[in-house]
């Protein structure tokens, strides 16, 4: 589905490193082109607010992701390469210990009204140059080719978190901006559910990753492919629709202690849930609820056949209690995606935003829409080795107290997202888009 000019066709990897080069070139201009485009919309004083913990200001995205490329692929490959800013290596640092001179307040970025967004865009056309002058170069390192392919990777993670953040910054405003006038959200009816059956056994997870290819990628996370035990399951054939939660709302589902998580309900006392993230109570409208978009605020009856999504994993989990369900596994849900074959549900270059309704009568559609929580903590694979050196950071010491997202939303860039991803949230994270496919166990 992915058509417009975030992600061009990049030819097969095959051949010198000159041709490798150039192709990564390609991909890592669009990569950054997309950052740009989507940043497009916002002024610089948008790009400035942090509207709760979890979020960044835009600004701070767009340098931190620029610093990814200076740290870990300028510095060390590029002779010559002088750093744009002699501040900028602790400033922009995220969260990299072995890199040292973090900032201690590094949660209040909103506090950045220097470096202006005027040198922080100068700062990416700096880095810009430096990648395409790498990559223009002769014999560019394996290493190097690699270390790009994962600030591509990087920069497309953070283009989803930039866009799920500025939603929030947009809902806390008391003037509720919108972000993209036209974002489309056609009103279909989504396909009927109904359960889609697996035999399960021994089966295979994890990323197959091709070691010979410099341009093939997956995160250290999804690796090492492995051997698992899957018990006969099903999974529904689509997330759960606005409609199907406004039932379980209307049952008092969030008022029933029976049906959550321990720590479940101490969230919902404690931050007096009623609803998912970005619901609102609205008596002029026939549903009685609106909802904010990126395209400004929906009333639910136009919402009703989308996915439900911004639910944390104790609504997901309460909600499949309710409907004598259970959430899938990563190791069923991932064998369940790999297996199908695929045709993509909404994802950023469909240009919608939000998840539209679904179209898919099996299982083609577990990329894209919401992310879709499991009932899997996040921990290392059997044989899981983090990258060595400061990029070892990335992913591995997150491995507690965080459960696993598969597929994707309507945020992700098409390149970006494949079966065997795993994104890890804590549980009463809300501000992503994420969603609920149930699944069950058969006898
Ligand atoms: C995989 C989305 C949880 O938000 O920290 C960005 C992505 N890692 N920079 C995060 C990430 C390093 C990560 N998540
Ligand atoms: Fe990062």
């Amino acid at each position: 589905m992915a058509t417009m000019a975030l992600s061009p066709a990049v030819s097969p990897a095959a051949g010198s490193a000159n041709s490798l080069a150039s192709a990564l070139l390609v991909r890592y201009r669009a990569a950054r082109a997309a950052t740009s485009h989507c940043c497009a919309p916002l002024s610089a004083e948008d790009q400035m607010v942090q509207s709760c913990a979890e979020a960044s200001p835009t600004k701070w995205h767009q340098a931190h992701t620029s610093w990814f490329f200076e740290t870990f692929v300028l510095t060390p490959f590029l002779p010559g390469y002088r750093p744009f800013h002699p501040d900028f290596h602790w400033l922009f640092n995220s969260y990299y210990k072995s890199l040292g001179n973090e900032i201690p307040e590094k949660k209040l970025r909103a506090s950045f009204s220097r470096p202006s967004l005027d040198q922080i865009l100068a700062f990416r056309a700096h880095v810009d140059h430096h990648v395409d002058q790498l990559l223009q170069g002769q014999d560019v390192p394996e290493d190097a080719l690699r270390r790009i392919v994962l600030g591509i990777q990087h920069e497309q993670q953070h283009l989803e978190l930039l866009l799920t953040d500025i939603k929030h910054a947009f809902f806390t405003n008391p003037l509720h901006p919108v972000y993209r006038e036209n974002a489309s959200l056609p009103t279909r009816l989504p396909q009927p559910a109904q359960w889609v059956e697996f035999e399960g056994g021994l089966q295979q997870i994890g990323y197959p990753l091709d070691a010979a290819d410099p341009l093939d990628f997956s995160f250290d996370n999804e690796t090492p492919r492995h051997t698992v035990y899957l018990q006969p399951y099903a999974l529904e054939n689509r997330t759960v629709t606005c409609a199907e939660y406004l039932d379980f709302m209307n049952d008092n589902g969030y008022q029933r202690a029976e049906l959550w998580l321990s720590e479940g309900w101490d969230t919902v006392e404690s931050e007096r849930w009623d609803a998912p993230l970005y619901w609102q109570r609205s008596p002029a409208e026939a549903s009685g609820w609106r909802i904010f978009t990126l395209g400004g605020w929906r009333p639910l009856s136009d919402m009703l056949h989308t996915p439900v999504c911004h639910v944390s994993l104790f609504e997901a989990d309460a909600f499949a209690r309710w409907r004598g369900c259970r959430l899938p596994t990563e190791a069923e849900w991932e064998y369940a995606a790999a297996s199908s074959p695929t045709d993509n549900g909404i994802l950023l270059e469909d240009d919608a935003l939000h998840p539209t309704a679904s179209t898919s009568r099996d299982l083609t559609q577990m990329l894209g829409g919401c992310w879709e929580w499991t009932s899997s903590a996040y921990t290392g694979y059997p044989g899981y080795a983090p990258l060595p050196g400061a990029l070892g950071e990335y992913n591995g010491k997150f491995m507690s107290s965080q459960i696993i997202l598969r597929g994707g939303s309507a945020l992700t860039p098409a390149s970006h997202i494949r079966a065997a991803y795993r994104n890890f949230f804590s549980p009463a994270t809300r501000w992503q888009i994420s969603g609920i496919r149930l699944a069950r166990t058969f006898a």
